[in-house]
């Protein structure tokens, strides 16, 4: 995988975290209610941390894994402010990274670890109870805002499969027990102005810099405007699927 995480690339996806107070507001309940006090919980594909960084306030241990390092940096001096001390990571690229067991794997938004048969094999392998996935069912750049922007700007839009039935499958061939659901998840992104929104659409995209006069007349008919803020409307649509290798659950 090319290079995810820059500075930019953080401060939006923190300030996107902030505004939807994600993964509380997705997620929260799910993990409350699957993972115990005394678990080991494995992230993999943690980038930034937003997951085990969340978690780490109700389990014993978290092990955060990423083949990026600017991303890891980023979770430990998180991890060191917030006084976070029981969250380790490990540098590495998923399945070949080494991290024992755990007892609830968490895999959100890594579709290249969680739909790899290798990368699915070693979460169902490494995990002793539960696992947590969240994985597009639709792609991102399916939202209005790319789909129609990619279209009138005439870029070519990065296209790849996007189907979370694709892990719903591999654990039902797999004989683990799961259950799946739809889940929406709004994370809009919050822009300051009309320049800054072309930026992170040109990201997305990855758009060429001389069409930026033309995006910039189409771009604010796309904007919502809540509480002073303008937003990049992004629906994320998503599976969860929670497998278990239990039989009675967590307990
Ligand atoms: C979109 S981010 C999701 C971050 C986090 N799980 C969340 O929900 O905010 C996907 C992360 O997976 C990581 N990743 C992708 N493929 C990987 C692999 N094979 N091994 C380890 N990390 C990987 C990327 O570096 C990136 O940080």
């Amino acid at each position: 995988m090319s290079q995810f995480w820059n500075p930019q690339i953080i401060r939006w996806y923190e300030e996107a975290m902030q505004w939807h107070n994600y993964p509380q507001s997705v997620l929260g309940k799910i993990f409350h209610r699957e993972i115990l006090e005394s678990d080991t919980v494995l992230d993999a594909g943690s980038g930034i941390g937003a997951i085990s960084l969340y978690v780490a306030s109700f389990c014993k241990k978290v092990k955060a894994v990423d083949s990026q390092a600017e991303a890891l940096k980023f979770l430990r001096e998180k991890a060191q402010n917030l006084g976070v001390q029981n969250v380790e990571t490990y540098l590495g690229r998923w399945p070949d990274v080494d991290v024992g067991y755990a007892d609830v794997a968490i895999c959100t938004y890594s579709p290249p670890i969680s739909r790899s048969i290798p990368g699915l094999q070693k979460l169902i392998d490494v995990t002793k109870r539960t696992g947590i996935i969240l994985t597009p069912n639709k792609n991102m750049h399916d939202n209005k805002v790319f789909s129609e922007l990619a279209s009138i700007l005439g870029i070519q839009r990065k296209s790849f499969c996007s189907n979370g039935c694709w892990e719903k499958g591999f654990l039902e061939s797999k004989g683990v027990k799961l259950q799946c659901s739809l889940i929406s998840h709004d994370f809009s992104q919050p822009v300051s102005d009309y320049g800054e929104a072309w930026d992170f659409i040109k990201n997305q995209l990855d758009a060429p810099e001389h069409i930026r006069e033309r995006a910039l007349q189409i771009i604010p008919d796309y904007l919502d405007n809540k509480n002073g803020r303008f937003l990049i409307p992004i629906i994320r649509e998503n599976c969860l699927i929670i497998f278990s290798k239990t039989q009675g659950g967590r307990k």
